[in-house]
Protein backbone atom coordinates (compact mmCIF):
# COMPACT_ATOMS: atom_id res chain seq x y z
CA UNK A 1 0.00 0.00 0.00
CA UNK A 2 1.45 3.26 -1.02
CA UNK A 3 1.67 5.81 1.85
CA UNK A 4 -0.66 8.19 0.06
CA UNK A 5 -3.33 5.67 0.51
CA UNK A 6 -2.48 4.96 3.94
CA UNK A 7 -2.05 8.67 4.76
CA UNK A 8 -4.25 10.89 2.63
CA UNK A 9 -4.14 13.50 5.03
CA UNK A 10 -0.41 14.30 5.30
CA UNK A 11 0.12 13.02 1.31
CA UNK A 12 -2.29 16.41 0.55
CA UNK A 13 -0.54 18.66 3.05
CA UNK A 14 3.05 17.93 1.39
CA UNK A 15 1.37 19.18 -2.10
CA UNK A 16 3.19 22.49 -2.72
CA UNK A 17 1.55 25.80 -2.97
CA UNK A 18 3.61 27.25 -5.78
CA UNK A 19 5.07 26.12 -8.88
CA UNK A 20 8.61 28.01 -8.22
CA UNK A 21 10.59 24.94 -6.33
CA UNK A 22 12.70 26.94 -3.69
CA UNK A 23 16.50 25.50 -3.46
CA UNK A 24 18.05 26.57 -0.32
CA UNK A 25 21.53 28.60 -1.26
CA UNK A 26 20.79 28.33 -5.32
CA UNK A 27 20.45 31.77 -6.99
CA UNK A 28 18.09 30.46 -9.23
CA UNK A 29 17.89 32.51 -12.60
CA UNK A 30 16.08 29.68 -14.85
CA UNK A 31 12.74 31.25 -13.72
CA UNK A 32 11.34 34.21 -15.50
CA UNK A 33 8.61 35.01 -12.25
CA UNK A 34 8.60 38.23 -10.88
CA UNK A 35 9.90 39.07 -7.67
CA UNK A 36 7.12 38.21 -5.12
CA UNK A 37 8.69 41.28 -3.15
CA UNK A 38 7.07 43.34 -6.12
CA UNK A 39 3.71 41.57 -5.63
CA UNK A 40 1.46 43.86 -4.91
CA UNK A 41 -0.35 42.65 -2.15
CA UNK A 42 -2.14 45.24 -0.14
CA UNK A 43 -3.50 46.82 -3.53
CA UNK A 44 -4.61 43.68 -4.70
CA UNK A 45 -6.24 42.71 -1.28
CA UNK A 46 -8.11 46.10 -1.23
CA UNK A 47 -9.27 45.93 -5.05
CA UNK A 48 -10.63 42.89 -4.36
CA UNK A 49 -12.90 43.98 -1.23
CA UNK A 50 -14.06 46.84 -3.23
CA UNK A 51 -14.88 44.73 -6.55
CA UNK A 52 -17.29 42.85 -3.96
CA UNK A 53 -18.68 45.92 -2.27
CA UNK A 54 -19.27 47.42 -5.67
CA UNK A 55 -20.51 43.95 -7.64
CA UNK A 56 -22.15 42.50 -4.63
CA UNK A 57 -23.40 38.99 -6.21
CA UNK A 58 -22.45 39.50 -10.23
CA UNK A 59 -18.92 39.15 -9.29
CA UNK A 60 -19.22 35.23 -8.23
CA UNK A 61 -21.85 34.98 -11.05
CA UNK A 62 -21.24 33.37 -14.54
CA UNK A 63 -19.41 36.20 -16.14
CA UNK A 64 -20.06 37.58 -19.99
CA UNK A 65 -18.45 35.19 -22.13
CA UNK A 66 -16.00 37.59 -23.83
CA UNK A 67 -14.67 38.76 -20.10
CA UNK A 68 -15.84 41.65 -17.86
CA UNK A 69 -17.17 44.70 -19.75
CA UNK A 70 -15.04 47.43 -16.91
CA UNK A 71 -11.78 45.43 -18.04
CA UNK A 72 -12.55 44.77 -21.93
CA UNK A 73 -13.38 48.77 -21.66
CA UNK A 74 -10.13 49.78 -19.81
CA UNK A 75 -8.31 47.51 -22.08
CA UNK A 76 -9.39 49.19 -24.87
CA UNK A 77 -8.28 52.44 -24.27
CA UNK A 78 -4.65 51.31 -22.46
CA UNK A 79 -3.76 49.31 -25.43
CA UNK A 80 -4.25 52.42 -27.47
CA UNK A 81 -1.70 54.43 -25.43
CA UNK A 82 0.74 51.87 -25.02
CA UNK A 83 0.56 50.17 -28.32
CA UNK A 84 0.05 51.06 -32.16
CA UNK A 85 -3.73 51.84 -31.82
CA UNK A 86 -6.63 50.58 -29.78
CA UNK A 87 -8.64 47.73 -30.65
CA UNK A 88 -12.20 47.74 -30.31
CA UNK A 89 -13.93 46.84 -27.18
CA UNK A 90 -15.51 43.81 -29.60
CA UNK A 91 -11.71 42.38 -30.71
CA UNK A 92 -10.90 41.57 -27.24
CA UNK A 93 -11.64 38.40 -25.02
CA UNK A 94 -10.17 38.34 -21.29
CA UNK A 95 -8.38 34.69 -20.89
CA UNK A 96 -6.34 32.80 -17.76
CA UNK A 97 -3.26 34.60 -19.02
CA UNK A 98 -1.23 34.77 -22.68
CA UNK A 99 -1.57 30.60 -21.87
CA UNK A 100 -4.95 30.55 -21.54
CA UNK A 101 -5.61 32.60 -24.58
CA UNK A 102 -2.83 30.82 -26.81
CA UNK A 103 -4.37 27.66 -25.68
CA UNK A 104 -8.19 28.37 -26.96
CA UNK A 105 -7.01 30.14 -29.95
CA UNK A 106 -5.15 26.72 -30.46
CA UNK A 107 -7.97 24.39 -29.86
CA UNK A 108 -10.26 26.60 -32.19
CA UNK A 109 -7.81 27.07 -34.76
CA UNK A 110 -6.64 23.57 -35.31
CA UNK A 111 -6.78 19.87 -35.03
CA UNK A 112 -4.37 17.62 -34.53
CA UNK A 113 -1.85 17.12 -36.71
CA UNK A 114 -1.43 20.35 -38.62
CA UNK A 115 1.58 22.35 -38.43
CA UNK A 116 2.43 25.10 -36.50
CA UNK A 117 5.71 27.50 -37.26
CA UNK A 118 7.57 28.95 -34.38
CA UNK A 119 10.69 31.01 -34.67
CA UNK A 120 13.94 29.34 -32.91
CA UNK A 121 14.53 29.86 -30.55
CA UNK A 122 10.94 30.83 -28.37
CA UNK A 123 9.97 30.32 -25.29
CA UNK A 124 9.80 27.04 -24.73
CA UNK A 125 6.41 26.44 -23.54
CA UNK A 126 4.52 27.65 -26.35
CA UNK A 127 6.33 24.97 -28.56
CA UNK A 128 5.20 22.20 -25.35
CA UNK A 129 1.60 23.88 -25.73
CA UNK A 130 1.08 23.56 -29.48
CA UNK A 131 2.33 19.96 -29.23
CA UNK A 132 -0.09 19.29 -26.43
CA UNK A 133 -2.81 19.76 -29.23
CA UNK A 134 -1.06 17.46 -31.09
CA UNK A 135 0.42 20.11 -33.91
CA UNK A 136 3.35 19.24 -35.75
CA UNK A 137 5.98 22.06 -34.91
CA UNK A 138 8.43 23.26 -37.18
CA UNK A 139 11.05 25.62 -36.67
CA UNK A 140 11.95 29.37 -38.42
CA UNK A 141 15.82 30.16 -37.64
CA UNK A 142 15.55 34.10 -36.27
CA UNK A 143 18.34 36.49 -36.44
CA UNK A 144 18.75 39.59 -33.91
CA UNK A 145 15.81 41.30 -35.47
CA UNK A 146 13.60 38.49 -35.48
CA UNK A 147 12.40 35.31 -37.96
CA UNK A 148 14.48 35.49 -41.10
CA UNK A 149 11.90 36.10 -43.52
CA UNK A 150 13.47 34.83 -46.29
CA UNK A 151 13.82 30.96 -44.00
CA UNK A 152 9.84 31.98 -43.55
CA UNK A 153 9.50 31.89 -47.05
CA UNK A 154 11.15 29.09 -48.02
CA UNK A 155 9.67 27.13 -45.20
CA UNK A 156 6.42 28.36 -46.53
CA UNK A 157 7.34 26.79 -49.92
CA UNK A 158 8.31 23.61 -49.03
CA UNK A 159 5.09 23.02 -47.39
CA UNK A 160 3.10 24.20 -49.83
CA UNK A 161 4.61 22.14 -52.68
CA UNK A 162 3.66 18.99 -49.87
CA UNK A 163 0.23 20.06 -49.90
CA UNK A 164 0.07 21.60 -46.42
CA UNK A 165 -0.17 25.02 -45.14
CA UNK A 166 0.49 25.88 -41.67
CA UNK A 167 -2.15 27.10 -39.26
CA UNK A 168 0.07 29.36 -37.27
CA UNK A 169 3.41 31.13 -36.89
CA UNK A 170 3.84 31.60 -33.09
CA UNK A 171 6.13 34.97 -32.25
CA UNK A 172 7.31 37.22 -29.94
CA UNK A 173 8.43 40.36 -31.41
CA UNK A 174 8.91 42.25 -28.41
CA UNK A 175 11.57 41.58 -25.92
CA UNK A 176 11.55 38.32 -26.87
CA UNK A 177 11.84 34.89 -24.54
CA UNK A 178 14.47 33.88 -24.70
CA UNK A 179 16.88 36.50 -26.59
CA UNK A 180 15.67 39.95 -25.10
CA UNK A 181 15.79 41.29 -28.50
CA UNK A 182 13.32 43.57 -30.12
CA UNK A 183 11.95 43.20 -33.73
CA UNK A 184 12.30 46.36 -35.20
CA UNK A 185 9.12 48.32 -37.25
CA UNK A 186 10.72 47.61 -40.72
CA UNK A 187 10.47 43.20 -40.29
CA UNK A 188 7.44 44.01 -38.35
CA UNK A 189 5.60 45.68 -41.12
CA UNK A 190 7.42 43.42 -43.77
CA UNK A 191 6.55 40.17 -41.68
CA UNK A 192 2.98 41.43 -41.79
CA UNK A 193 2.89 42.14 -45.47
CA UNK A 194 4.52 38.63 -45.91
CA UNK A 195 1.89 37.07 -43.86
CA UNK A 196 -0.92 38.05 -45.20
CA UNK A 197 0.03 37.45 -48.75
CA UNK A 198 0.61 34.21 -47.94
CA UNK A 199 -2.52 33.49 -45.74
CA UNK A 200 -0.54 32.69 -42.73
CA UNK A 201 -2.12 33.68 -39.63
CA UNK A 202 0.26 35.42 -36.92
CA UNK A 203 -0.01 34.30 -33.28
CA UNK A 204 1.95 37.68 -31.28
CA UNK A 205 3.19 37.20 -27.96
CA UNK A 206 3.34 40.23 -26.43
CA UNK A 207 3.38 39.82 -22.79
CA UNK A 208 6.36 41.82 -21.86
CA UNK A 209 5.37 45.18 -23.91
CA UNK A 210 4.69 47.00 -20.76
CA UNK A 211 8.29 46.62 -19.40
CA UNK A 212 10.16 49.01 -21.25
CA UNK A 213 13.73 50.12 -19.85
CA UNK A 214 14.27 52.66 -22.56
CA UNK A 215 12.28 53.34 -25.27
CA UNK A 216 8.58 52.09 -25.40
CA UNK A 217 8.61 49.31 -28.05
CA UNK A 218 7.30 49.73 -31.13
CA UNK A 219 3.78 48.82 -32.19
CA UNK A 220 2.22 45.94 -32.22
CA UNK A 221 2.09 43.31 -35.23
CA UNK A 222 -1.34 43.38 -34.75
CA UNK A 223 -1.65 46.84 -34.79
CA UNK A 224 0.05 46.85 -38.15
CA UNK A 225 -2.05 44.69 -39.84
CA UNK A 226 -5.45 44.03 -41.72
CA UNK A 227 -8.11 42.36 -39.25
CA UNK A 228 -7.44 39.14 -39.50
CA UNK A 229 -3.53 38.30 -40.02
CA UNK A 230 -3.06 38.70 -35.98
CA UNK A 231 -3.83 37.53 -33.18
CA UNK A 232 -2.28 39.39 -30.32
CA UNK A 233 -2.16 37.36 -26.46
CA UNK A 234 -1.56 39.79 -23.78
CA UNK A 235 -0.65 39.02 -20.01
CA UNK A 236 -0.79 40.47 -16.33
CA UNK A 237 1.53 38.19 -15.09
CA UNK A 238 4.30 40.19 -15.33
CA UNK A 239 3.15 43.92 -14.63
CA UNK A 240 0.51 42.74 -11.53
CA UNK A 241 0.60 38.89 -10.48
CA UNK A 242 1.06 35.38 -12.29
CA UNK A 243 -1.07 33.61 -10.05
CA UNK A 244 -4.56 35.98 -10.65
CA UNK A 245 -3.82 33.94 -13.89
CA UNK A 246 -5.39 36.97 -16.08
CA UNK A 247 -4.24 37.93 -19.86
CA UNK A 248 -6.31 38.50 -22.84
CA UNK A 249 -6.01 38.25 -26.61
CA UNK A 250 -7.20 40.75 -29.88
CA UNK A 251 -8.10 39.34 -32.83
CA UNK A 252 -10.65 40.17 -35.99
CA UNK A 253 -14.17 40.27 -34.43
CA UNK A 254 -15.10 36.74 -36.15
CA UNK A 255 -12.47 35.48 -34.22
CA UNK A 256 -13.44 36.93 -31.08
CA UNK A 257 -17.34 35.76 -31.41
CA UNK A 258 -16.34 32.03 -32.49
CA UNK A 259 -14.43 32.21 -29.51
CA UNK A 260 -17.01 33.75 -27.31
CA UNK A 261 -19.26 31.42 -28.20
CA UNK A 262 -17.43 28.40 -27.96
CA UNK A 263 -18.12 25.31 -25.36
CA UNK A 264 -15.95 26.16 -23.05
CA UNK A 265 -17.19 30.12 -22.48
CA UNK A 266 -20.87 29.11 -23.25
CA UNK A 267 -20.86 26.81 -20.40
CA UNK A 268 -18.77 28.15 -18.37
CA UNK A 269 -19.21 32.05 -18.95
CA UNK A 270 -16.40 34.47 -19.08
CA UNK A 271 -12.36 32.93 -17.91
CA UNK A 272 -11.31 35.37 -15.23
CA UNK A 273 -14.23 36.86 -14.24
CA UNK A 274 -13.39 37.78 -10.46
CA UNK A 275 -9.63 38.42 -11.14
CA UNK A 276 -10.61 40.34 -14.21
CA UNK A 277 -13.21 42.63 -11.84
CA UNK A 278 -10.35 43.32 -9.33
CA UNK A 279 -7.73 44.46 -11.94
CA UNK A 280 -10.72 46.63 -13.36
CA UNK A 281 -11.00 48.09 -9.73
CA UNK A 282 -7.08 48.71 -10.01
CA UNK A 283 -7.05 49.78 -14.08
CA UNK A 284 -9.65 52.27 -12.98
CA UNK A 285 -7.99 54.26 -9.81
CA UNK A 286 -4.74 54.77 -11.73
CA UNK A 287 -2.54 52.45 -9.30
CA UNK A 288 -1.74 50.04 -12.73
CA UNK A 289 -0.27 52.50 -14.45
CA UNK A 290 1.47 53.88 -11.00
CA UNK A 291 2.67 50.39 -10.76
CA UNK A 292 3.81 49.87 -13.93
CA UNK A 293 5.75 53.00 -13.56
CA UNK A 294 7.57 51.43 -10.50
CA UNK A 295 8.14 47.90 -12.29
CA UNK A 296 10.01 49.97 -15.01
CA UNK A 297 12.31 51.20 -12.45
CA UNK A 298 12.75 48.62 -10.32
CA UNK A 299 13.48 46.29 -13.22
CA UNK A 300 16.00 48.33 -14.99
CA UNK A 301 18.41 48.41 -11.94
CA UNK A 302 17.77 44.57 -11.79
CA UNK A 303 18.90 44.28 -15.37
CA UNK A 304 21.60 46.87 -14.88
CA UNK A 305 23.04 44.85 -11.94
CA UNK A 306 22.95 41.53 -13.54
CA UNK A 307 24.49 42.89 -17.08
CA UNK A 308 27.31 45.02 -14.83
CA UNK A 309 27.70 41.50 -13.08
CA UNK A 310 28.63 39.69 -15.85
CA UNK A 311 30.26 42.29 -17.57
CA UNK A 312 33.01 42.64 -14.66
CA UNK A 313 32.99 38.58 -14.38
CA UNK A 314 33.32 37.12 -17.85
CA UNK A 315 35.71 37.87 -20.24
CA UNK A 316 35.17 40.39 -23.45
CA UNK A 317 34.87 37.64 -25.68
CA UNK A 318 31.39 36.52 -24.25
CA UNK A 319 28.66 37.53 -26.14
CA UNK A 320 25.65 39.47 -24.00
CA UNK A 321 22.73 41.94 -24.48
CA UNK A 322 21.75 44.65 -22.66
CA UNK A 323 18.01 43.80 -23.18
CA UNK A 324 15.80 47.22 -23.26
CA UNK A 325 12.64 45.46 -21.56
CA UNK A 326 11.33 42.03 -20.46
CA UNK A 327 13.09 40.02 -18.27
CA UNK A 328 15.73 38.19 -19.93
CA UNK A 329 19.85 38.50 -20.82
CA UNK A 330 21.15 35.88 -23.22
CA UNK A 331 24.56 34.93 -23.45
CA UNK A 332 26.89 33.73 -25.70
CA UNK A 333 30.17 31.62 -24.69
CA UNK A 334 33.09 31.88 -26.88
CA UNK A 335 33.84 28.81 -29.20
CA UNK A 336 34.82 25.67 -27.20
CA UNK A 337 33.42 26.41 -23.49
CA UNK A 338 29.53 24.47 -23.19
CA UNK A 339 26.42 26.03 -21.90
CA UNK A 340 25.84 22.86 -20.02
CA UNK A 341 29.32 22.24 -18.30
CA UNK A 342 28.77 26.28 -17.06
CA UNK A 343 25.43 25.04 -15.48
CA UNK A 344 26.96 21.83 -13.93
CA UNK A 345 29.82 23.97 -12.43
CA UNK A 346 27.51 27.11 -11.16
CA UNK A 347 25.06 25.30 -9.92
CA UNK A 348 27.78 23.53 -7.52
CA UNK A 349 28.47 27.11 -6.68
CA UNK A 350 24.96 28.09 -5.58
CA UNK A 351 23.63 29.61 -9.28
CA UNK A 352 21.26 27.93 -11.74
CA UNK A 353 20.07 29.57 -15.36
CA UNK A 354 18.61 27.95 -18.12
CA UNK A 355 21.13 26.44 -20.77
CA UNK A 356 20.03 27.27 -24.95
CA UNK A 357 19.05 24.40 -26.11
CA UNK A 358 15.83 24.22 -23.83
CA UNK A 359 14.83 27.01 -26.44
CA UNK A 360 15.09 25.07 -29.70
CA UNK A 361 14.55 22.41 -31.20
CA UNK A 362 17.31 21.44 -33.13
CA UNK A 363 19.86 22.25 -30.48
CA UNK A 364 22.82 23.80 -31.69
CA UNK A 365 22.68 26.51 -28.69
CA UNK A 366 25.21 25.58 -26.52
CA UNK A 367 26.70 27.85 -26.14
CA UNK A 368 23.97 30.30 -25.27
CA UNK A 369 22.03 30.43 -21.53
CA UNK A 370 19.19 32.32 -20.72
CA UNK A 371 19.67 34.32 -17.33
CA UNK A 372 16.23 35.87 -15.90
CA UNK A 373 16.81 39.03 -13.73
CA UNK A 374 13.32 39.23 -12.89
CA UNK A 375 12.82 37.13 -9.55
CA UNK A 376 15.59 38.85 -7.48
CA UNK A 377 17.14 41.73 -6.11
CA UNK A 378 20.40 44.27 -7.68
CA UNK A 379 22.46 42.53 -4.72
CA UNK A 380 21.74 38.92 -5.49
CA UNK A 381 21.86 39.55 -9.45
CA UNK A 382 25.53 40.82 -8.79
CA UNK A 383 25.96 37.55 -6.91
CA UNK A 384 24.91 35.54 -8.81
CA UNK A 385 27.25 36.89 -11.71
CA UNK A 386 30.34 36.75 -9.41
CA UNK A 387 29.09 33.01 -9.10
CA UNK A 388 28.88 32.17 -13.00
CA UNK A 389 32.01 34.34 -13.61
CA UNK A 390 34.15 32.02 -11.10
CA UNK A 391 32.13 28.68 -12.47
CA UNK A 392 33.29 30.05 -16.06
CA UNK A 393 36.91 30.58 -15.35
CA UNK A 394 36.90 27.00 -13.99
CA UNK A 395 35.21 25.63 -17.28
CA UNK A 396 38.34 27.11 -18.93
CA UNK A 397 40.76 25.63 -17.26
CA UNK A 398 38.93 21.73 -17.66
CA UNK A 399 40.41 19.73 -20.24
C1 LIG B 1 6.77 34.82 -23.87
C2 LIG B 1 5.86 34.36 -22.78
N1 LIG B 1 4.58 34.08 -23.06
C3 LIG B 1 3.73 33.64 -22.12
C4 LIG B 1 4.13 33.46 -20.82
C5 LIG B 1 3.14 32.95 -19.82
O1 LIG B 1 2.21 33.98 -19.60
P1 LIG B 1 0.93 33.79 -18.68
O2 LIG B 1 1.38 33.73 -17.26
O3 LIG B 1 0.13 35.03 -18.96
O4 LIG B 1 0.22 32.57 -19.10
C6 LIG B 1 5.45 33.73 -20.48
C7 LIG B 1 5.90 33.50 -19.11
O5 LIG B 1 7.08 33.30 -18.84
C8 LIG B 1 6.33 34.18 -21.48
O6 LIG B 1 7.62 34.45 -21.22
Amino acid sequence: VSDTLKDPVSAVRALPLVQFDARPDVIDLGWGHPDPGLLPLEELRSAADEAARRWGPDLYAYGFAQGPAPLISWLSERLGEVDGRAPDPACIVVTAGASGALDMLVTLSTRPGDVALIESPTYHIAVKLLRDHGLEVVPIARDASGPDLDALTRTLDRLEHEGRRPNLFYTIPTFHNPTGTVTPLDRRAELVRLAASRGLLLVEDDAYRELFYGEPPPPSLWSLSEPGTVVRVGSFSKTLAPGLRLGYLTGEPGLTARLAQSGLLDSGGGIGHIPGLVVAVMAESGFYTRHVERLRSAYRERRDALVGGLTEALPETIGLNRPQGGFFVWVRLPQGYAAARLLELSQANGVSFMPGNAFSLTDGLDTSLRLSFSRYGPDQLAEAARRIGDAFRRSGTES
